[in-house]
């Protein structure tokens, strides 16, 4: 299993080293699109899946990687290790149930599969999942830690009181208690604009549709930072849908491109044609560029609570997308740029998460583009910033092709 897990994070690396795409997405090769009917169910490729049956082959490592970040741990908190006879190399055997956890965790995704079944409560559409009572470590809290938090000074007025359901409330939710014990009533929130007002106020912060029309090629230049990597990185654009991406490794150069027909990938090992499936990855993982993400709107987006993003407040506009998929969209309250996305994948277990933050707006040829675009999700973060973004520069199309071999 040690060689599924190591072709996985090759593929990962690669298709996501230019596009900078958030693992997940790539992982399953379907982004935020939902599975594909004929994909294989886990169970079909797998060796040793008891309790999983039924789910699609791509979102096994995504889930893993939810439960890891759920619980605080690494695959080998589940998973035993086992020594190659030849190499004599020590690497995790996936299919081996030789650790208790692994069992312990069978029977809680037993549970929580129950409880999501049988639960009559509307808990939204997202359900209970192992965060919900596990918040990143493997022993949940049973009870609140004693003693109590002291309440802040001054928050002695209404529902500062802590009663029962003070000190376990949502957080950050603002609650009576947060206004400081002041007597002065909470002032009314303004009331919340619509979905189309929002995208109208996008798309005119943007700089409008004009000057996004008027943008056929992009050269985009910098770093691209994962954990310890930080690699040089260089991005280019042509409309409608070429696109091209390299950087240089300590390990060699990784490339990968698509010319309008077909895509390719090349990494220090060789150079292939893009399967369907790596294509779907590279295309969505190129999504993060879009200029204009959104511009009208659809019967299912709503405005849902408005959130903050560090100081900034945003109005948030929550899209299902399909029974499978759900998206959200934070928008700056003031100046109405996009600031965060984020997709949920409803997968057996709950929703799979992968954002992408977009941060150091500039004006490129009358058009706002982020500088700093960092995706996330369970399996870590990609952080890729650029010093140089030219717009209508000329770009040859041989720059698209699989480059000769
Ligand atoms: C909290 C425990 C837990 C953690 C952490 C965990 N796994 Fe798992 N993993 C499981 C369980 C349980 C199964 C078996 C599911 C079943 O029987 O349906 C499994 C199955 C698998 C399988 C299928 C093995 C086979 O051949 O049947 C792979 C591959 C796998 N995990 C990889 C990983 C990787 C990679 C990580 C770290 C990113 C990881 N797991 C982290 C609990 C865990
Ligand atoms: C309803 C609450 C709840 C949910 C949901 C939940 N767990 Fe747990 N889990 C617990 C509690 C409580 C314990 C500690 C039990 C104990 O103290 O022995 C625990 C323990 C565990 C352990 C053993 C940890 C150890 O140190 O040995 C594993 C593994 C685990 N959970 C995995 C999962 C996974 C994976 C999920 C999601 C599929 C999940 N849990 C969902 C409540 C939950």
């Amino acid at each position: 299993m040690s060689q599924r897990q190591t072709v996985h994070t090759l593929k990962l690396t690669i298709l996501c080293l230019a596009l900078g795409c958030a693992g997940m997405r790539l992982a399953h090769g379907v982004g935020a699109q939902a599975p594909p009917a004929h994909e294989q169910t886990v169970e079909q490729v797998d060796k040793n899946i008891q309790v999983l049956k039924g789910l699609p082959a791509s979102q096994l490592i995504p889930l893993m990687n939810f439960f890891s970040a759920s619980l605080g741990v690494n695959c080998g908190f589940c998973h035993a290790p086992t020594t190659d006879p030849k190499t004599g190399r020590v690497h995790l055997d996936f299919a081996s149930d030789a650790k208790e956890e692994k069992t312990t965790a069978r029977h809680m995704i037993q549970m929580t599969m129950n409880i999501n079944h049988t639960n009559k409560i509307d808990l939204g559409s997202m359900g209970i999942t192992c965060y919900t009572c596990h918040r990143g470590s493997n022993n949940p809290a049973v009870v609140p830690a004693l003693p109590l938090p002291t309440p802040e000074r001054g928050a002695g007025g209404p529902g500062g009181q802590a009663g029962p359901s003070g000190p376990i409330g949502p957080a950050g939710q603002g609650g009576p208690g947060s206004n400081g014990g002041t007597a002065a009533p909470r002032p009314t929130p303004p009331p919340r604009p619509s979905v189309q007002q929002v995208l109208d106020k996008y798309v005119a912060a943007v700089g409008g549709r004009d000057a996004v029309a008027k943008v056929q090629t992009r050269v985009l230049k910098g770093t691209r930072a994962s954990g310890p990597n930080n690699w040089p990185l260089e991005i280019t654009l042509k409309a409608p849908d070429k696109f091209q991406g390299a950087a240089n490794t300590p390990q060699g150069r990784m490339a990968m491109g698509y010319n309008g027909a077909a895509g390719w990938i090349m990494n220090p090992q060789g150079q292939h044609a893009a399967s369907p499936e790596e294509l779907a990855s590279l295309k969505h993982g190129s999504e993060v560029y879009e200029l204009l993400e959104l511009t009208t709107a659809a019967p299912t987006m709503r405005i849902t609570r408005p959130e903050r993003i560090g100081d900034r407040l945003t109005n948030v506009i929550t899209y299902t997308v399909s029974p499978d998929l759900t998206e959200k969209f934070y928008f700056d309250a003031e100046t109405g740029l996009l600031l965060r996305r984020q997709n949920f994948i409803q997968s057996m277990l709950g929703p799979l998460p992968e954002q992408a933050d977009f941060m150091d707006y500039h004006d490129v040829n009358g058009v706002k583009v982020p500088f700093t675009i960092v995706t996330s999700s369970p399996s870590g973060t990609t952080t890729n910033k650029f010093t140089d973004i030219k717009f209508n520069v000329p770009v040859d199309d041989t720059q698209f092709q699989a480059p000769a071999k």
